[in-house]
């Protein structure tokens, strides 16, 4: 059986050796690996494939959002890449995000489909100056919703909207969360944060962690640390 790990250690490095030289402290039974746009935009699909060949289950967190044929071709380029999970901005609308599943249901493994509801990074002010009066909770459950009747997979979210979304869309979406810290890990950026055991509580499936795990001193400690808080007591 493939193992099913909770935890997706965000590879947020400018190369691929010191992203290599972290994977081979890892495990893919132990964490699935997330690929970003900077990491991806510098060591290519050429990496990706790597580490699929590593046996790690590979989010590709490129969120793509253009007309649906594009996106649809770029979630197919991405999963001859074999990774697992790929994503696209909710916001690129109904019939781009049909697309993109029409597309993927032609494979018999499609990766796991997922939409960015609302970005983190955005207040009530940020979504007000570009026309959208809505609270940021009620346009992420809007956009949820629209993810789910456009037949994808789940989305990403806060932590915290994690309950609110789990509530409104029911079980078997997937919700995947960054903004975790362990009870012990400085917060650095992430302002609104909840530690594993409370983002699970709360909903999420997957939870991304980048630097407690990547910039600790020994990463395998600090993920069994996380991976601690996400066993049931
Ligand atoms: O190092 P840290 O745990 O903060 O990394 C979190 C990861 O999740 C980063 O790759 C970041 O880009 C990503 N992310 C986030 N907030 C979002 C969406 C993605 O922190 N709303």
């Amino acid at each position: 059986m493939t193992p099913d790990p909770k935890i997706v250690v965000a590879l947020d490095y400018p190369a691929a050796a010191p992203a290599l030289a972290l994977v081979e402290r890892l495990d893919p039974g132990r964490c699935a690996l997330k690929v970003g746009k900077e990491l991806f935009t510098r060591a290519g699909p050429a990496l990706v494939e790597t580490l699929v060949g590593l046996g790690y289950r590979v989010f590709l967190d490129l969120k793509f959002h253009d007309i649906p044929n594009t996106v649809a071709a770029a979630c197919d380029a991405a999963a001859d890449l074999g990774v697992w999970m790929v994503n696209v901005h909710a916001s690129g609308g109904r019939r781009m995000m049909e697309a993109a599943r029409e597309r993927l249901a032609a494979r018999t493994q499609p990766p796991l489909l997922i939409a960015v509801t609302v970005l983190t990074s955005l207040d009530r002010d940020d979504l007000a100056e570009i026309g959208c009066p809505d609270e940021p909770l009620a346009r992420v459950l809007r956009l949820a919703r629209l993810t789910q009747a456009a037949g994808l997979d789940g989305i990403v979210c806060s932590p915290l909207e994690a309950a609110a979304v789990r509530r409104e869309l029911g079980a078997g979406f997937v919700l995947v969360t960054p903004g975790v810290r362990p009870g012990s890990a400085a917060v650095g950026d992430q302002k609104r944060v909840m530690t594993p055991r409370d983002a699970l509580a709360a909903g999420a499936d997957y939870l991304v962690i980048g630097r407690p795990i990547t910039a600790a001193a020994d990463p395998l400690a600090a993920l069994a640390a996380c991976e601690v808080e996400t066993r049931e007591d």
